[in-house]
């Protein structure tokens, strides 16, 4: 788990998105899409494009027949929540950590109004309501849930993006 951590931050200042990311991006989403994909910190975006070929791979495992494009959509969008500037590298170290050491000042951080720690924690709700403004309802509805406690009943495209959101 710590590794993991560490393994993430190592990846967030090393990030980049390539020329064939690029093709990839406008293969997946549309003008709108993209300006809230490139509103991401490049550690983000080029997570959300790990998590999408994460997705590409498991869905070729996957028997239940999910459609793949709409998920490939959810992975690239799933952090549009977390807009650069809103949650920099260093604030998210931050709320990493402190949430994780010491958790009630976290919280309180938090209510006295810490950005850092706001996005962090609810940038699944603030994604779904940038997608909603595109009208991008369903996409909405998984990006919405995708930190949320794992229920059994929930679809197997939310499964999928959070098995894919872990590995990254
Ligand atoms: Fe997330
Ligand atoms: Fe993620």
């Amino acid at each position: 788990m710590m590794f993991g951590r560490i393994l993430q931050f190592f990846r967030a200042v090393t990030a980049k998105v390539s020329v064939d990311d690029g093709k990839y991006i406008s293969a997946h989403l549309n003008a709108e899409e993209q300006k809230i994909f490139f509103a991401m910190s490049v550690a983000d975006q080029a997570h959300s494009l790990r998590t999408a070929y994460t997705i590409e791979r498991l869905v070729i495992e996957d028997k239940r027949g999910v459609d793949k494009e709409f998920l490939i959509r959810c992975a690239l969008l799933h952090d549009v929540g977390r807009k650069a500037g809103d949650l920099t590298i260093r604030g998210k170290i931050f709320a990493v950590l402190v949430t994780t050491f010491a958790p009630r000042f976290a919280e309180r951080l938090e209510l006295n109004g810490n950005r850092a720690l706001y996005v962090y924690h609810h940038h699944a709700e603030l994604g779904a309501q940038k997608l909603q403004r595109l009208g991008l309802f369903k996409e909405a509805k998984i990006v919405a849930k995708h930190h949320a406690p794992p229920k059994p009943n929930d679809p197997p495209e939310l499964k999928l993006l959070r098995m894919a959101d872990n590995e990254n």
